[in-house]
Formats: structure tokens, sequence, C-alpha cells
């Protein structure tokens, strides 16, 4: 990847130093890491629940042990995220702030605090923020609403102060709107959603550089990972050209590729992956406004996917490029190969 100028990268987790977990302080995932990644996300350190555990305490002793590290061995970071707007990923003293008589400008200060208080921290050490993740509703396409946007008077204006301030305390950084639309069928209204989300933005002039793809992706349905790419491709080109059209860049910041639904047998499970992830990526680096690849993870031991999307053979899941004992799967030399011809 980088010697195309691209850069290819996974999430990775802090833990303490004698935990099973897919953290820097793992040797055997950080070797991993280290062999493998250009720029690293902090899987979950750099969240509010994580950063901000109360309105005026900010704590970043896990996430500046992990971009020392990350710093330490030539990785950049990226920023996910300044504002995931969903009550339930809200910390729970801002689910239940009390904004006062003047809400908005109350809901502008403790947003404002967050922002500037993150990007001021960290400087040009962190060139690309997920600025806003995930305020599409998946079923409808309609923007969520939290008590910070209830306070803000509507989600629209919270977002788009969100970039401003983004912009004018990292005026360096790549500022990126991350959301899970993917290109499997039952997508179409999320999709069209992030596309009105993204055409408000261009209209009222915020200032937003990128769409980040998440790719989390999972073959579903009948046939062949062909077969089944070949029902999806259309309207997933054609979204991502309506995006590339509008002057965005994209990133695929969370990829991995669910396997619930697959055989037990690994050696077939493997296939379908790697086979489709390779679909999948032809098709995005495609786009010459994508240069960075981010696993969400790279290990199969320490996938989220194991809790959220768990096999129900107990077999474990097989989402990541290697095993749970650090082997390559199919999946890591698929990626490879992509990258290499991108
Ligand atoms: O740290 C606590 C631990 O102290 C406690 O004992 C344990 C009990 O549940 O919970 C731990 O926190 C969990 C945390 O992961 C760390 O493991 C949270 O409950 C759990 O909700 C959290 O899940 C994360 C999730 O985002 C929500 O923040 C996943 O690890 C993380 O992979 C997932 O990542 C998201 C991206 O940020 C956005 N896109 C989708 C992606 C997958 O859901």
């Amino acid at each position: 990847a980088g010697r195309r100028g691209m850069r290819f990268g996974s999430a990775f987790a802090w833990s303490p130093p004698d935990a099973d977990a897919g953290s820097f302080a793992n040797p055997a995932y950080a070797a991993l890491l280290q062999r493998d990644c250009g720029i690293l996300v902090a899987e979950n350190q750099m969240k509010w629940q994580a950063l901000r555990p109360s309105a005026d305490r900010f704590d970043f002793a896990q996430f500046d042990a992990m971009l020392d590290w990350a710093e330490a061995h030539h990785m950049a970071m990226r920023g996910h995220t300044l504002l995931w707007h969903k009550t339930q990923y809200f910390p729970r003293w801002l689910n239940g702030y009390d904004f006062g008589a003047t809400p908005r400008r109350e809901a502008e200060r403790v947003l404002d605090t967050h922002i500037r208080t993150v990007c001021g921290r960290y400087g040009t050490r962190i060139g690309s923020y997920d600025v806003v993740n995930e305020t599409v509703d998946e079923k409808t396409g309609a923007l969520r609403d939290t008590s910070l946007s209830r306070a803000f008077g509507g989600t629209e204006p919270m977002l788009d102060r969100a970039f401003q301030t983004a912009r004018a305390a990292a005026p360096h950084a790549q500022l990126v709107y991350n959301d899970y639309m993917s290109w499997e069928p039952g997508n179409e209204a999320h999709r069209a959603g992030v596309l009105r989300l993204l055409e408000g933005f261009r209209k009222r002039g915020v200032p937003v550089d990128a769409l980040g793809v998440q790719s989390h992706i999972e073959p579903l349905g009948e046939g062949t990972p062909g077969q089944m790419a070949a029902r999806q491709e259309k309207p997933w080109r054609a979204f991502l050209d309506s995006v590339t059209a509008m002057g965005y860049d994209l990133l695929i910041t969370e990829f991995d590729v669910a396997d619930q639904q697959l055989p037990t047998d690994f050696a077939t499970r493997d296939r379908i992956v790697a086979e489709y992830a390779g679909i999948y990526l032809d098709i995005l680096l495609g786009y010459p406004q994508l240069r960075d690849v981010l696993a969400w993870g790279m290990c199969d031991k320490y996938s989220w996917l194991n809790g959220f999307k768990p096999r129900r053979d107990g077999t474990g899941t097989r989402v990541t490029p290697y095993d749970t004992r650090f082997r390559p799967k199919p999946l890591r030399d698929m990626i490879a190969r992509k990258l290499m011809k991108a």
C-alpha cells in the first residue's frame, strides 16, 4: 500500500500489559500490527465514554499511551470519533444532562469544549478525524436525535457546528463523516439518508472532506460471492459515484467480513470471506479518492463480532485477516493482493 501512496492499517485497543486483548500491550498483537500496518485507530479509547467521564473532566491516559506507542513504531493514528451521535453510546452524564435556561448555548459549549480539547491536545499528531459517526438511522434514513441535538434545536445545526469547530481546532486535519451504510440489500434507506446528509453539508458549506465507509460487510443470500456481488454492485457503485461527484474523498475505516451465516468448515468459510472481500475491495480501490484502508481488528481472537454476531456452532468468528493463533488467512493474502494492484 505504501508503495502506491496508500495506507493500510487497523483498529487496536488499550489493555493492561497482562491482558489477552487486541492491544499494543499484547506482544503477539503488537508484532502483527507493526508488521502489517501504517496507520492505526483506537477501537474505543477516543469515544466520549472513554475520554470524558464527566462534563468537566477528561481522561486521556489510555489514548495517550496508544498514540505514543504508534508513533514510537512509526505508525500514524486516526481519531475515532469526536461525536458518535447515538444515545446508546453517549456517556450516561450526557444523556441526563441539564442544559439549563439557554440550552442551545450550553450545548454549543459542551460540544465545542470536547472538540477543542481533543484536537488541541493532539495537534498535528492526528491527521484525520471521524468528526461525526453514525448519525443516520439505518431503517428510515432520518437523522438521529439525542439529548445534545435536542438542546441544539435540531440535529443539523449540531452536526454543522461539530465540523466547523473541528476545522477551526484542527485546520490541518481531514474531516470525515463515518457510517456503515453497506452494499448489501437492506441498506437502501440508510444509503439514501447518508447521501441527503452529504448533499446538505455541501449546500450549507460545511467543511466535510470525506466519507468513511466503515465496510462491515457480510456475504448473505444465495449463490457464490460473485453472484451475491453481481446483485449488489450496481446500486453500490451509484452510491459511491454520487458521493465522489460531490467532491468527497473516501476511506475504508472499519473493514471486516461477518461469517455468522457461513458454513462451519474453515477452508470453505475462509474462501468465501476472502472472495467476497476481494470483489468488494476491487470496487472501492477503483476510486482514486480512496487512499486509506483500515481493518476493524487484525486477529479473529479479538474481533468485536465474537460478541456481536457470534457463531451458533461455537467455532468462533473468522472475520479478520489473521486467525486466533495469529496465522494469516486467505483474507490477509486477498487484501495484500488487491492493495498491490491498486
Ligand atoms: O471496558 C468495559 C469493561 O470495563 C466492562 O467490563 C465490559 C463489560 O461489558 O465492557 C467494556 O466496554 C465495552 C467496550 O467495547 C470495550 O470492550 C463496551 O461494553 C462495549 O459496548 C464496547 O463495544 C465497542 C462498540 O463499538 C461500542 O463502543 C466495540 O468494542 C467496538 O468494536 C465498536 O466499534 C464500532 C465503531 O466504534 C463504530 N462503528 C461500528 C463498530 C462496531 O460496532
